[in-house]
């Protein structure tokens, strides 16, 4: 079942403006997306691209209240910051607006009004939180209690941080509320539902019989939410930050921000056209394609294709290619632990390389499981292969065509078979690209194109036009027209991929507006035509500069084990007839020496003021030079059963605090005291 489309209209995720966009939104959505976009301009389709931030939802209203700034603030200088790095990155969105935008709100509120005017929602109460001091219903973040699955003190509402346990606010041990530490109180409210279990009939057909081209990601991940059964959810909220619920009555209540965030694809494409719009969301010849990470799934193929269908008069989504996540150096990216590349920061450091990283991105891309982005990988993609493959190529074509041929494109005599070969292998490349492309496939796409370059490499490098230049002219002018074609070729098959790097390119060629239908012709560059000037079209990348990346992580890592280790919460109360029974003592130090082939332990001589005693302590590899200790004083549990340990028996234990990254220090009185004196 092919559709015949004219338009293609891509919509990528709104990010949300609570934080800056880090390596795994560029990676998971707005590169492919932009890809994607690009590819079809070049083809010249007709084609929309929407993006904007999403600045609505509990976590930004946090981060207000914890800086004391009001939600409004917050949205305000992210979306700034996110617009400007998308646009630094070239991503080219025909528009990147805000779900706090007056036409957003218009657009939502109506929406929502339409489907309340259908009945295509139901009514529902249910028993809330309710926090009787700040006169408000509480979201699930906002309370906090007792985990009962580890007994963390602080657990959210919706989940506890410690054990990973997904909560509801009703399962938590003594509930406070986090606005003024109240304990909230079960008061009933009112909410619309979406009846999604209404539209699982449906969805199921268009899902899994009409839509089986999915990616398995995104097939699989629709089919198991649609065999457990879908449930009503609720589209509103009790809350002051999002868009009002428009109907008589509902004072207090917001639209759900999955509800209006969906809503502003819609909303920024109404902004851009106001009097075309309805063609790009109505028209069944209009191919709908939604570019998002694989937690937005189930709102994008079920949620939102319900809210759509429900209103009645809109298209739904032709695909909904989701890539899964990035990782970074191996540990899931965190906005709040600071575990990410930051794409301000990259700009910074690495002014002018945009295209390195989105090129790295790709050919990393998390399109089928996780993946990893080190800065290792990073270096050796840009140093073997931008730089040893495209770039080499590219510079050997114009280097050499400046020293034999005054920088002119010379004219190609007779093809030899291997010629003939070359530019056949060459002009494989459009198609398959294109229909790797046309099926999402982004990774293997670049791959391809980057294939053309390798191509090239080879041709010059079996051709070897430096040596027929001290013989034949004429086969050198063949050669090197052959290769300067390859580069132009490479300047509309990498358009898509690398913007920047193929806008140069076309300078360094003096070539402008090629189309995707001239990629695999060999007569881009006239006869005859002069070059521009030639530069190096990618740079290696030094050890000390990825040094310094991976420093940078190292340092994050060292201050986020520093603050979870000052934040690691104090043990339960005791009694003091319990601290009573440790008999803690000071000793002096008569020996002290590694115990034989345990690389752990040290052997402790002390002088308890009775008598002396052996202890071993697990302190040795912070401790390299053992014997200095002698004649130190130390702190010891005296009363501590003896245990046997290589052999030896260990009379107590050496008291040591524990830094954050697991080292070790011996604790020592500020002042000489007569051994067996009582720590108290
Ligand atoms: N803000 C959401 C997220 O970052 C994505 C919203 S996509 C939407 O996960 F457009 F549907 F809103
Ligand atoms: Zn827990």
């Amino acid at each position: 079942m092919s559709k015949e489309f004219k338009r293609t209209l891509i919509t990528s995720a709104l990010p949300y403006a609570n934080g800056p966009v880090h390596i795994g939104h560029l990676a998971g959505v707005y590169v492919p997306a932009d890809i994607y976009a690009r590819y079809l301009r070049l083809k010249n389709e007709e084609v929309l691209f929407i993006g904007g931030s999403d600045e609505h939802g509990i976590p930004i209203t946090i981060k207000a209240r914890k800086e004391g700034v009001t939600p409004q603030d917050i949205v305000d200088r992210y979306h700034g910051m996110i617009k400007k790095s998308f646009e630094e990155f070239g991503i080219t969105f025909d528009i990147y607006s805000r779900t706090t935008s007056d036409i957003h709100r218009e657009t939502a509120s109506g929406f929502f009004r339409t489907l309340y005017d259908k009945g295509a929602f139901t009514e529902q109460e249910s028993e809330q939180y309710y926090d009787e001091e700040a006169g408000q219903y509480l979201a699930d973040r906002y309370i906090t209690g007792g985990c009962p699955h580890c007994g963390n003190e602080k657990a959210y509402g919706d989940q506890c941080e410690q054990c990973g346990t997904s909560l509801s606010p009703t399962d938590l041990i003594n509930p406070k509320s986090a606005l003024s530490g109240a304990v909230p109180v079960m008061r009933k409210t009112k909410h619309w539902y979406l009846p999604l279990d209404k539209h699982e009939a449906w969805l199921r057909q268009w899902i899994l019989e009409e839509h089986k081209e999915w990616k398995s990601n995104v097939y699989g991940q629709c089919k198991s939410w649609l065999d457990l059964g879908l449930q009503p959810r609720a589209v509103s909220r009790d809350l002051d930050w999002g868009v009002p619920v428009p109907v008589e009555g509902a004072e207090g209540k917001v639209l759900y921000v999955w509800f209006d965030a969906p809503i502003g694809y819609i909303s920024n494409t109404r902004e851009l056209l106001p009097d075309s719009w309805e063609k790009w969301w109505k028209q069944e010849d209009t191919k709908l394609v939604h570019f998002i990470g694989k937690d937005n799934i189930v709102f994008h193929c079920i949620v939102f294709p319900a809210m759509l269908k429900a209103e009645g008069s809109f298209i739904l989504p032709e695909n909904v290619p989701s890539n899964e996540f990035l990782n970074l150096e191996g540990d899931k990216i965190s906005t709040s632990r600071n575990w990410a590349v930051w794409l301000h920061e990259y700009l910074e450091e690495f002014p002018g390389k945009q295209d390195v990283l989105r090129y790295v991105l790709t050919a990393n891309a998390p399109e089928t499981k996780d993946n990893d982005f080190t800065w290792k990988d990073f270096q050796a993609r840009n140093n073997n292969e931008l730089v040893a493959v495209f770039g080499n190529f590219v510079n050997r074509a114009l280097v050499l065509t400046q020293k034999y041929f005054n920088n002119k494109v010379p004219a190609a005599g007779v093809l030899t078979e291997y010629d003939r070969d070359t530019i056949a292998e060459a002009q494989k490349v459009k198609a398959a690209v294109e229909q790797l492309l046309e099926t999402y496939h982004f990774r293997e796409a670049q791959k391809e194109a980057m294939n053309l370059a390798r191509i090239g490499n080879k041709y010059l490098a079996d051709a070897e036009p430096w040596k027929t230049a001290k013989t034949d002219m004429e086969r050198t002018a063949t050669i090197l027209n052959i290769a300067l074609q390859i580069t132009a070729n490479l300047s509309i098959v990498f358009e898509p991929f690398l913007p920047f790097s193929t806008v140069r390119l076309r300078t360094f060629l003096q070539v402008e507006g090629l189309l995707w239908e001239q990629l695999g012709s060999f007569d881009l560059l006239p006869e005859g035509h002069t070059l521009g000037k030639a530069e190096l079209l990618f740079e290696k990348i030094e050890d000390e500069v990825i040094e310094q990346q991976v420093q940078k992580l190292l340092n994050t890592k060292k201050e986020n084990e520093e603050s979870e280790y000052r934040a690691m919460p104090v043990k339960e109360n005791i009694q003091f007839d319990t601290f009573e029974k440790l008999d803690i003592r000071v000793g002096t130090v008569l020996e002290c020496e590694k115990v034989p082939k345990a690389d752990k332990l040290l052997r402790f001589l002390l002088d308890d003021g009775l008598q002396q005693r052996i202890i071993l302590s697990g302190i040795a590899a912070y401790y390299p030079n053992p014997a200095e200790l002698v004649g130190r004083q130390v702190c010891f549990i005296a009363n501590l059963e003896p245990r046997k340990l290589r052999g030896i028996f260990s009379e107590g234990m050496i008291l040591s605090a524990e830094n954050a990254d697991g080292s070790l220090a011996l604790v020592q009185p500020t002042r000489e005291v007569l051994p067996g004196s009582k720590v108290v």
